[in-house]
């Protein structure tokens, strides 16, 4: 089977013959007809598209900030997207249930009936439920691009109906859905999935509808990890869209609290995908790179939160990123209410306005040391990769996971072998504690050595542990030392 499996271009005709199965056992009904959804598609692309807004983004040096939010009911979801482009928001979301997502239409309708423009039963807008019509009318109501946000290992439906309903963005990629979100599902199953979307994306591009797709790779979801390592899953979820005709590319760098880290690893993760974008003959593809705040364990504190918010808004600015997916305030808490929403976008508007002009001076060459770190790490796993794939990155990508040259920290997937292990440096940067089998060059073991040295040399006893690596975990929500009983805070 695996070996069927490769970066080479889905036929046409194949793509024809996967749409009409996938329809009908899963839905039960004929495939949308393209012809119609291109018409609707590229006069609406035309009045408000994601690639037309983050391209001038770019070419200014601006910033889109971009939320995640959605409701089961219309109504509410609909004065959701207008309360978060009021607030700043330069594209707005539909952010798709989880039901949906597993794709149990059913049982995303019946709970959609349940719910009332106050009260959500779902935890996010059930796209199938609401359907193409009714889709269309939601996205035309609105004055921003809007991108569809989903994240699974089959989401084939789900891409299909946000499309033909005007949606000129989508989420995510056989790496990051395959291995940071599924328990059982392969890369063998997940990417020609995947392949299937990123060929109808690419149809809708040479029917004049280009689409934007964020490449989220190896970032984690609820953990950390070591920025070299995150870039490699981004660059092979951009190759396998290019190999099937995606224009437009959203290169994704998970912030995690390090100002000279996070700032590098935005600047790095551009240049990888350009470079191997590149390398492999896809040269005019397009790419936006994205800071996205932290998506680990938040503080439920509001003022704690807005400072973890104001940290990572600190290093999109200076890196001056044409993307900036914002969490809320109450990410610690649960899905946000519009206003707290609303108020997480102003206040990263307002910051990105203060400081995005100082960048230039706030280029540290601590930034520049991370930089090259990041770069030098993420190519040797890159060029591994691909080498076992005899450059094809969806074979070389399947082969390494298999022997651990591919791996990640705290997977949910059976398939990987997780024996790499991060962990803070003394001053909160995310290094390499175990690099498992992943082929670092000699130069880059000895720097994450050496910048683990002091943390080493404060750990009583002189050693870093399993439960080092747990407790950084939780570093981000930070709760004061308690003092000693009876102990004096002055003395
Ligand atoms: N509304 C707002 N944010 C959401 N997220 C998931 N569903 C919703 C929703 N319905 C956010 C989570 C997490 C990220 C993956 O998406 O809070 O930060």
């Amino acid at each position: 089977m695996s070996d069927q499996v490769s970066n080479e271009m889905l036929d046409l005709d194949e793509l024809r013959a996967q749409r009409a199965s996938v329809f009908h056992r899963q839905l039960s009904r004929e495939p949308y007809d393209l012809d119609e959804a291109w018409d609707f598609a590229r006069s609406n692309a035309e009045r408000c598209g994601m690639a037309a807004t983050l391209a001038r983004a770019k070419s200014t040096g601006d910033t889109v900030a971009i939320p995640r939010a959605g409701v089961a009911h219309w109504d509410a979801q609909l004065e959701l997207m207008r309360t978060l482009s009021a607030a700043g928001a330069g594209v707005v979301p539909i952010t798709v249930d989880s039901l949906t997502r597993s794709l149990k239409f059913e049982d995303a309708a019946k709970a959609l009936a349940q719910s009332t423009p106050d009260r959500s039963v779902l935890n996010g807008y059930p796209l199938l439920a609401h359907g193409v019509e009714r889709t269309r009318e939601l996205i035309s109501s609105v004055d921003r691009p809007v991108i569809v946000r989903a994240n699974a290992i089959d989401l084939r439906l789900v891409a299909e109906t946000a499309f033909a309903s005007g949606a000129t963005g989508f989420v995510s990629g056989p790496m990051y859905a395959t291995l940071e979100y599924s328990k059982l599902g392969s890369l063998e199953v997940s990417i020609p999935n995947w392949q299937y979307i990123f060929r109808l994306m690419g149809e809708y591009a040479a029917h004049g509808v280009p689409i934007v797709e964020d490449a989220i790779g190896f970032a984690q979801s609820g953990t950390c990890s070591v920025p070299s390592l995150m870039h490699v899953g981004v660059v092979l979820d951009a190759l396998i869209m290019a190999g099937q005709g995606v224009k437009h590319i959203v290169p994704y760098q998970m912030l995690q609290g390090h100002v000279a880290q996070d700032v590098a690893g935005c600047l790095a993760v551009g240049t990888l995908t350009d470079e191997y974008l590149a390398k492999l003959g896809f040269g005019d593809v397009r790419t936006y790179v994205a800071s996205s705040d932290w998506n680990g364990a938040f503080p439920s504190r509001q003022p704690d939160a807005y400072g973890l918010l104001a940290a990572n808004v600190l290093a999109c600015a200076i890196a001056r990123t044409p993307v900036n997916y914002v969490k809320t305030i109450e990410e610690g808490i649960g899905v946000p209410t519009a206003a707290a929403n609303a108020a997480s976008i102003r206040f990263t508007r307002y910051l990105t306005h203060l400081i995005s002009r100082q960048a230039a001076s706030l280029i540290s060459p601590e930034v520049q040391f991370e930089l090259e770190l990041n770069l030098m790490e993420a190519r040797a796993i890159l060029d591994a990769v691909l080498d076992m794939g005899d450059g094809d990155p969806v074979r070389g990508s399947i082969s390494a996971l298999a022997v651990g040259v591919l791996d990640i920290p705290f997977s949910p997937n059976v398939h990987v072998r997780g024996n790499v292990l991060p962990v803070r440096d003394a001053d909160g940067a995310v290094r390499f504690l175990d690099r498992g089998a992943l082929p670092l060059p000699a130069a880059a073991l000895r720097i994450e050595a050496e910048r683990l040295a002091s943390r080493r040399a404060r750990s009583g006893s002189g050693e870093l542990s399993y439960q080092d690596v747990i407790d950084d975990l939780s570093f981000l929500e930070f709760e004061e030392p308690t003092l000693p009983e009876g102990g004096d805070p002055h003395s």
